[in-house]
């Protein structure tokens, strides 16, 4: 039985000397040393042997079997220390590679015609005044003379949010904000986002920007708005643009304008854009409707203004020759990367 437990041991630390995974590690642990190993079953056949001999014999095998745990412990550190060094070789990364950069970001196209658009009003000394998107029927139809029966409420189909509580349909809400909280001479403008219960198409969006515009002084004139509104269609457009005031109607303007101007696409001579007509409408406007500028405390016989609600989508769709409006409000990355 000595002999045999000498020759497994000999074949045992053999064996683990020339393993070199930790899997097989462990199965060397499992066959020699296991409940069932090959060194531990030794001690099973103790019962054959004389009452002398047993105590010898278990010693021996005894420290047989904890000679060659020692030398798995020491081959498994071993084992897991090399794969530990091998691996971290492997992921090693040169930190010194230049880096991939990202692309820089850009503004919308919307934003850039936006600020054109400050910018020129900025120049003839108008303030840029905000206002909230979320209205009140107060300041959205009652104070700019669309009471709640008037006909012009079903031109501006209205997200209701309660029961006086809407989505703007037009920044003309700023108007009356501005002149309750701003003594004449008054110019501002007041650019955002405004929102229509439109089908949505080509042309057509429940939600889209425009930037109103308000002037009150004494002595203001339909010249005045003339004037105003030529410069910023030159500024904008070129000085080649020709800008048409198209009588209209608003509520709250008195008398009221539709401008077009000379179709950027074909030059005016009609085209798919202009539907023939050389022109595209930008904007509409008027003289403040004098009932609307006693209702926010300012005395129509000494002062008088003029207001335009500006459409920029239309604008940028134009300036830039895309085809479709939704293409302004997917932020599909492809679209907007080429501005
Ligand atoms: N608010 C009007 C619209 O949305 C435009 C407008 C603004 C007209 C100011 C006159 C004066 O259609």
């Amino acid at each position: 039985m000595k002999e045999k437990l000498e020759a497994l041991k000999a074949e045992a630390v053999s064996a683990v000397n020339s393993v070199t995974d930790e899997k097989g590690i462990e199965e060397l642990r499992v066959k020699y040393l296991g409940k069932k190993g090959e060194i531990t079953s030794l001690l099973k056949q103790m019962g054959s042997l004389s009452p002398e001999e047993r105590p010898v014999m278990g010693q021996l095998v005894n420290k047989a079997k904890q000679e060659v745990e020692e030398l798995i412990t020491v081959k498994k550190a071993e084992i897991s220390k090399k794969e530990t060094e091998q691996k971290l070789l492997n992921e090693t990364i040169d930190i010194t590679m230049p880096g991939k950069s990202g692309k820089p970001g850009k503004l919308h196209p919307l934003n850039t015609v936006l600020n054109d658009m400050i910018d020129i009003f900025q120049s003839m000394g108008f303030d840029v005044v905000d206002g909230p998107e979320v209205e009140t029927d107060h300041y959205n139809f009652e104070c700019l003379n669309v009471p709640a029966d008037h006909p012009a409420r079903d031109m501006q189909d209205t997200f209701y949010l309660g029961e006086n509580l809407l989505l703007r349909t037009q920044t003309s809400a700023a108007q009356i904000r501005t002149m309750e909280t701003r003594k004449p001479p008054i110019r501002v403008i007041c650019p955002g986002r405004v929102f229509r219960a439109d089908e949505v198409d080509a042309t057509h969006s429940p939600v889209f920007h425009q930037i109103e515009g308000l002037v009150v002084d004494k002595g203001i004139t339909m010249c005045d708005l003339k004037g105003v509104l030529e410069q910023f269609a030159h500024e904008i457009y070129g000085k080649d643009t020709n800008v048409k005031f198209r009588p209209s109607f608003f509520p709250f303007t008195e008398p009221s304008v539709e401008v077009d101007v000379t179709c950027s696409e074909c030059g005016g001579k009609g085209c798919r854009v202009c539907k023939g007509s050389g022109w595209i409408e930008i904007l509409g406007a008027g003289m403040v409707h004098p009932k609307v500028l006693k209702s926010c405390g300012i005395d129509p016989d000494e002062y008088s203004g003029f207001a335009f609600g500006i459409g920029l989508d239309r604008l940028t769709t134009t300036r830039y020759k895309i085809s479709d409006i939704r293409l302004l409000f997917e932020n599909d990355k492809r679209f907007l990367e080429q501005f």
